[in-house]
């Protein structure tokens, strides 16, 4: 379990002020010219070396994504790009931070700006997100006027930092979505290559960096590279951000260390699975685009990128939605299967046609109003989608329903032999209604 001594996020749950003062008081800012003084490639090899993995779904490793920026700019400017817009299903973590620890962000995007070479820094927040927003502005305006960032700053790399805000659509969190979006066009994703670092923002080069991944970096730097590198597992290293969710005694947002357990995660944060361990039936570890994971496997399973990636299933957001008995599983899988077909960009004809048609199916799965060949077809539908679109939200639409396969197949037939039984007169008309 995380000792305290070692949290970054000191005031997630809001106790104290977000404002300077109290940042301060809690170690922002402490620090900040001389770590600039490391120089760019010296954050960057640090960076690295603390093993920190992008805390945005994929984990990609941070240091190495900042070192595709070009070292020497070619007349272009570089830009640094905070994705605010968490949207998966599951997810609120970044909002805790924006909210209550707004500095430890500001003072990221300048470090890490300043590593890239980069002069400006944008935040895209959700749309929805109204209060955490202002809360964002207020720390950005007093960052300016301590002089702690903007031109001829007291750190000494001048930085303007903006905070824009979408309108609310999923797909503006994937990173090319996001890009078109701040210029003020259509969210849809780009065809890469070319990678933002090549072509991002305005055509120039440019680094897309989820929130957390951008606010862990002060404390990293301040506490150094072996510290963060020694919380965790092997190539899952540090502290991370859980968002715990569904039937658990006390839902809750919780710093941890890498690789904790399930077991531990749910019963020292969140008062343990709803009526005992005996009632979980299933876990989405990862947001909504994981597939789950049936209660046998969970249990002890280390809650890190590898791990869930060798169950087949993905840390991504860590938002972590426990399922008990009383769960529907064929039915909250095709909720979610409806988000996606909502959140479809239509660009590519796998996604745009596929999530619609999986959810569809999925609705008369629920009802049992469908044949059991039509199992493989929805997994193989799911496997054409996988991999053939421009952008992950075709993968992430196509994972649950791979899940909801590979370990609830039996629920499925056995809804399908219910209503064979005793055919639902009703069913037809719940399908309309859905639609
Ligand atoms: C459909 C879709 C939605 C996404 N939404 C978010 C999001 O809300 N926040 C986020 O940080 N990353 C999101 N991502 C991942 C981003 O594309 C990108 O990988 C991430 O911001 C990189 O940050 P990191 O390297 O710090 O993890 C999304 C990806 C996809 C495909
Ligand atoms: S995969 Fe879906 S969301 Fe992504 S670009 Fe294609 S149609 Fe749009």
């Amino acid at each position: 379990m995380l000792q305290d001594k070692d949290r970054i996020f000191t005031n997630l749950y809001g106790f104290k002020s977000p404002g300077l003062r109290g940042a301060k008081m809690r170690g922002a800012w402490d620090g900040t010219k001389q770590m600039l003084e490391l120089g760019r490639d010296g954050i960057i090899d640090q960076v690295k070396a603390s093993g920190l993995r992008g805390r945005g779904g994929a984990g990609f490793p941070t240091g190495l994504k900042w070192s595709f920026m070009p070292k020497v700019s070619d007349g272009r400017p570089h830009y640094l790009i905070v994705n605010a817009d968490e949207s998966e299903p599951g997810t609120c973590k970044d909002r805790e931070i924006m909210r209550h620890d707004p500095h430890l962000l500001v003072e990221g995007c300048l470090i890490a700006g300043f590593a890239m070479g980069a002069n400006a820094g944008y935040i895209y927040i959700r749309g929805e997100f109204i209060r955490e927003r202002e809360a964002l502005q207020a720390a950005v305006d007093e960052a300016y006027d301590a002089k702690l960032i903007g031109k001829n700053n007291k750190n000494g790399w001048d930085f303007d930092l903006y905070v824009h805000h979408g309108a609310g659509a999923y797909i503006c969190g994937e990173e090319t979505a996001l890009l078109e979006s701040l210029e003020g066009k259509k969210g849809q994703p780009r065809l890469k290559p070319p990678f933002p670092a090549n072509v991002g923002l305005y055509g120039a080069p440019s680094t897309v960096n989820n929130v957390e991944s951008i606010a862990v970096v002060p404390t990293i730097l301040r506490r150094g590279a072996d510290w963060f590198a020694g919380l965790g597992r092997p190539n899952n290293v540090g502290t991370k951000l859980f968002c715990i969710s569904g039937h658990v005694e006390t839902p809750c947002n919780v710093e941890e260390e890498m690789g904790i357990t399930f077991r531990e995660l749910i019963e020292k944060h969140a008062g343990g699975v709803r009526g005992g361990w005996d009632n979980l039936k299933a876990v989405i570890p990862g947001g909504s685009s994981v597939p789950c994971l049936p209660a046998t496997t969970c249990k002890d399973m280390h809650m890190d990128f590898d791990t869930l990636r060798d169950l087949k299933s993905g840390l991504g957001t860590a938002a972590v939605i426990v399922m008990d008995q009383s769960t529907d599983m064929i039915r909250a899988i095709a909720r979610l299967a409806y988000f996606y077909k909502h959140e479809s960009c239509g660009q590519c004809t796998p996604c745009r046609e596929g999530t619609g048609w999986m959810w569809r199916v999925l609705e008369r799965m629920a009802i049992g109003q469908a044949e059991k060949r039509e199992i493989d077809m929805l997994l193989d539908v799911s496997h054409q989608i996988e991999g053939h679109t421009i952008c992950a939200l075709g993968d992430a639409a196509a994972w649950p329903v791979q899940g909801l396969i590979r370990h609830f197949r039996h629920e499925i037939e056995e809804r399908i032999d219910q209503y064979s039984a005793n055919p639902n007169p009703d069913g037809a008309v719940s399908l309309q209604a859905a639609e």
